[in-house]
């Protein structure tokens, strides 16, 4: 969730509260507090009628001006009847003059000498009602009433208009709330989707990437730290290339200078005297060493370099790599053949990281195969699998083997090696978004596997390797169909 819809979600989430704990209360009370006012007033204005038709009861044009005004005021129907329940005035219309309510029950009681307020249903109208009576008192007796009539249901819609209108109004402070709230939200976000851009560029390599120092007091001090990291890390990494630049140029020189003056003393020394023999096992100790020293040279720089990629077709890569390693296999009484499972696809990568990388998987293939065994490098979509005959790998040691100088049982019992012909395939692979991994082989074995499915060519666009590149594929050890 972003941070402009969560802080969006909070402002309605705290308006929404406000509105239920303040609106829900009021709306619950309105609807009995408007029934109690309309039942004072129908009270209060039915006893003022009364006392005023105390004086006007023999005036029928005063009476009748009294119940309009009385019935206008109260939005209901007035009626005044003389002590026999007669009908005196009607605000109505004269249609029900004369005519005799003594038998209603609220004005029964009212001409009985007691006011009443009634909710019961009309006949008449066809609805409920709310029956207001009172008495009209002249010289200590009852002379007659006047009685109020309002249809409940009037007020119950009008209690439902407020209502509606309460609605209303929060539903327009809700809508101002997520208004202002998306706002402040995409005031305080845009320093921090700036910081963010800027972070996503120095991940990408551009360590000159700098941030802004802008925002809150929070978001400046974030920014000054995040500068203040990329300026370290970019320093660590000037000084990490340079020394490794120092440290190679230092060191093949002097290895160079030595294996010469090493092959030149073994020139001079009878080969097969003791001397002799110990020369030659040094030139091999010097070539392993300058072997070592360029092979970690290449590793800390896999992750940075920027080549060119172009587009392969890996039955021919495969083919290629067998060439390169058939006088060795030979030698090695290895039968290495090439082969291809399925359409194998096109992949976007360096040919010499691709090149370098499986040559360390088949270098190892017939190294830790036994004489007489058979490997095949077999070419599939968008991978290729060198599968041997050799001692297999456990396991526990098939993640241990790619780490650096990491040498596993087979290493152990087999000829010398650095440890790093693994970590170097893994790396160069990654750079291209594609994964090394060692597998189990059906039958005995070990099946090594590059990955490069992640190096399709519509997914590594801008066609160079700067390191870092996600990881694809990645089913450990598997094999095509038929493996
Ligand atoms: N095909 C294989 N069969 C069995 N074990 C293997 C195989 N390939 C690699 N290994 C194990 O993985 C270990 C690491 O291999 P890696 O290529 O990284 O280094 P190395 O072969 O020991 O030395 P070098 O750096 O000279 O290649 C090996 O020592 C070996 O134990
Ligand atoms: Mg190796």
């Amino acid at each position: 969730m972003t941070l402009r819809v969560r802080l969006v979600a909070a402002v309605a989430y705290v308006l929404l509260l406000a509105i239920v704990a303040f609106g829900l209360p009021l709306a619950l009370s309105l609807r009995t507090r408007i029934n109690d006012e309309v039942r004072t007033q129908a009270h209060a204005q039915a006893d003022l009628v009364a006392a005023a038709a105390t004086d006007f009861l023999p005036d029928r044009a005063q009476l009748s001006l009294l119940a309009r005004t009385a019935s206008t005021t109260l939005h209901g129907r007035v009626l005044i009847v003389n002590a026999g329940g007669q009908v005196l005035v009607d605000s109505a219309g004269p249609a029900e003059v004369g005519s005799n309510y003594a038998s209603r029950p609220e004005l029964a009681r009212a001409l009985a000498g007691s006011p009443d307020q009634v909710q019961r249903y009309s006949r008449t109208l066809g609805e409920e009602i709310l029956a207001t009576a009172v008495p009209i008192i002249h010289n200590g007796t009852t002379a007659g009433a006047v009685r109020v009539t309002q249809s409940v249901g009037a007020v119950g819609r009008a209690v439902a208009r407020v209502e509606l209108e309460l609605v209303v109004i929060g539903i327009i402070v809700l809508l101002i709330g997520l208004l202002v709230g998306s706002l402040l939200s995409g005031q305080i976000g845009r320093p921090l989707r700036r910081l963010e851009q800027v972070a996503r560029r120095v991940a990408q390599g551009d360590l000159s990437a700098r941030a802004n120092i802008e925002g809150s007091v929070e978001q400046r001090s974030l920014a000054g730290s995040f500068n203040e990291m990329a300026e370290r890390i970019s320093r660590l990494l000037r000084a990490q290339r340079d020394f490794v630049a120092d440290a190679s140029h230092q060191l093949r020189t002097p290895l160079t200078g030595l294996r010469l003056r090493l092959e030149e003393a073994r020139a001079l020394t009878a080969a097969d005297s003791p001397a002799g023999h110990e020369l030659q096992q040094a030139v091999t100790e010097v070539e392993r060493l300058a072997e070592t020293v360029g092979e970690l040279l290449l590793l800390s720089r896999a992750g940075e370099r920027s080549v060119a990629g172009t587009t392969l077709e890996l039955n021919g890569v495969a083919e290629a790599a067998v060439a390169r390693w058939r006088v060795e296999a030979r030698a090695r009484g290895i039968t290495l053949t090439a082969g291809r499972e399925g359409a194998p696809g096109e992949v976007h990568v360096a040919r010499e990281d691709i090149d370098r990388a499986l040559d360390a998987l088949i270098e190892n293939a017939l190294h830790y195969s036994p004489h007489g065994s058979a490997v095949s490098v077999v070419s599939g979509p968008g991978r290729i699998e060198v599968r041997d005959r050799g001692p297999g790998i456990s396991a526990d040691e098939r993640e241990l083997v790619f780490k650096r100088f990491g040498r596993g049982s087979a290493g152990r019992a087999g000829p010398p090696g650095h440890g790093l012909g693994l970590p170097i395939a893994r790396e160069l692979a990654r750079a291209w978004g594609g994964e090394v991994t060692l597998g189990a082989r059906a039958g005995g074995g070990t099946c090594a596997t590059v990955d490069l499915r992640g190096a399709a060519p519509q997914l590594t666009g801008a066609g160079t390797a700067t390191g870092g590149g996600a990881a694809g594929g990645g089913a450990a050890g598997g094999h095509f169909a038929g493996a």
